[in-house]
């Protein structure tokens, strides 16, 4: 255990708060979904406590009909945009009474976090009791999933906000940007108060995030409706990945717990029919990898980013597709003067490698494909996946996001977005493990 550890130890204390932890101070004041479980992962290791109390709170927000939001406003706070009042949560017949939240959700990953802390757990017992606690509300929102987002019955899970897909402002969201047309909102941008604007979404970008938002709220926050009216609607396959991986998770668990039956048969039903289906439509045979499907405009969103090689860590690929996965991502991601893994193609001229999710390298998707390559058995690229992930902390800090050019990387500031940013201490802790 070393020096790095005991700093990331410290950040996520410093971020802890009554019963979750926030992301960020003033960049990301309140509960985040997908920071959440893997913060939790990061906790288990030396808090348990705070690792299962991190997962209750979350869980605590879902709503009657199975679904859990993408941020739960425990406390005001005028540091954000946009809050509560703009998100009106409410709207919905079902949504938390004892919550404000968003209306959308983010990638479901509290099934393989429960296996996750259950792996790391030192006293199992005690652990699983948690989890039995726990984890047929993570069942709910799965049955929440399959039931209220997959429309056609195909077996694959829609988004309807770029925010849920949790790689926000992606350049594969700009070709459903062009179909697009909102109108000039007016409101004050917080979030570049807190980190330099060149790193974070534009205005533009932001008046569309805000135009699906209002859309929805017309429509009360109704999936059936939001289905037929969103004018983004896409199958994704990092959000799909770990909805399968999670489903995985929740077959181990409720077979440790014992009884069950008819649970386990149905997540089965579910995940024969997910995995199938991804394979068939989320695979492009001429890249090598799995994209993005536009449902709104029925077409594939054929680009290389991170999120593309995720199906790795919920073993959706056969062995043969994973080894050509692996050449793409070491040919156009992994060269000696990168580091592993932009989160965009870096040969496209989208590519900006300081911009969020177009381009900077993110702990959370690297953790991801670490176990994805490890399970396959590609241990000297995981070996890579994980130095290169330690190193971009060791020489930054525990920054939101990083430069994936090694050139960046000598005066210790190619770290971007916020500092102190819970998820990669979390997931630090856990790679040093
Ligand atoms: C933001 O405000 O940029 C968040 O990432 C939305 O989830």
């Amino acid at each position: 255990k070393n020096d790095l550890y005991n700093k990331a130890k410290e950040v996520l204390v410093n971020n802890w708060k009554e019963g979750f932890s926030i992301p960020c101070a003033k960049l990301y004041p309140f509960q985040w979904f997908w920071d959440s479980g893997l913060i939790a992962i990061g906790f288990a290791h030396f808090d348990m406590e705070k690792a299962e109390q991190e997962i209750a709170t979350l869980l605590d927000a879902q709503w009657g009909n199975g679904f859990i939001p993408h941020i739960i406003f425990h406390t005001e706070s005028d540091t954000y945009f946009p809050g509560p009042d703009f998100h009106r949560s409410d709207l919905h017949p079902q949504a938390s009474k004892k919550y404000r939240s968003t209306g959308m959700t983010q990638p479901p990953v509290t099934g393989f976090v429960l296996e996750e802390i259950y792996r790391i757990s030192k006293d199992k017992s005690a652990t699983l009791k948690f989890i039995e606690s726990a984890i047929d509300k993570v069942y709910f929102n799965h049955e929440y999933f399959y039931n209220n987002r997959d429309p056609k019955n195909e077996g694959l899970v829609y988004i309807y906000h770029n925010w849920e897909s949790g790689t926000d402002n992606s350049p594969i969201w700009d070709d459903i940007w062009d179909t697009m047309n909102p109108p000039e909102y007016t409101f004050e941008r917080r979030d570049t108060t807190h980190v330099d604007a060149s790193e974070r979404p534009s205005k533009r970008e932001y008046d569309h995030y805000l135009h699906i938002i209002d859309i929805a709220k017309e429509n009360n926050y109704s999936d059936e409706k939001i289905a037929e009216y969103s004018p983004f609607l896409v199958q994704d396959p990092l959000f799909n990945a770990l909805l399968i991986k999670s489903t995985e998770s929740l077959i181990k668990l409720y077979e440790l717990i014992g009884n069950n039956v008819e649970k386990i048969n149905q997540l089965k039903l579910w995940q024969n029919k997910a995995i199938t289906a991804f394979n068939d439509k989320l695979y492009d045979e001429a890249l090598g990898v799995y994209v993005h499907y536009d449902l709104r405009n029925e077409k594939p969103l054929r680009f290389l980013s991170s999120s593309s090689f995720s199906p790795l860590f919920a073993n959706i690929p056969n062995k043969e597709r994973a080894d050509r996965m692996v050449k793409v991502m070491m040919d156009k991601f992994g060269g000696d003067h990168q580091y592993l893994c932009a989160s965009f193609d870096p040969e496209s001229e989208r590519f900006n490698p300081k911009k969020y999710w177009r381009g900077p390298v993110w702990v959370n998707l690297n953790w991801m494909l670490f176990n994805g390559l490890k399970q396959y058995g590609f241990n000297k690229v995981a070996h890579r996946m994980k130095q290169d992930t330690v190193a971009l902390m060791e020489n930054n800090g525990f920054y939101e996001y990083f430069d994936s050019r090694k050139e960046m990387h000598k005066n210790g500031d190619a770290g971007y977005g916020g500092n102190n940013f819970s998820w990669s201490a979390a997931l630090l802790i856990d790679l040093l493990e």
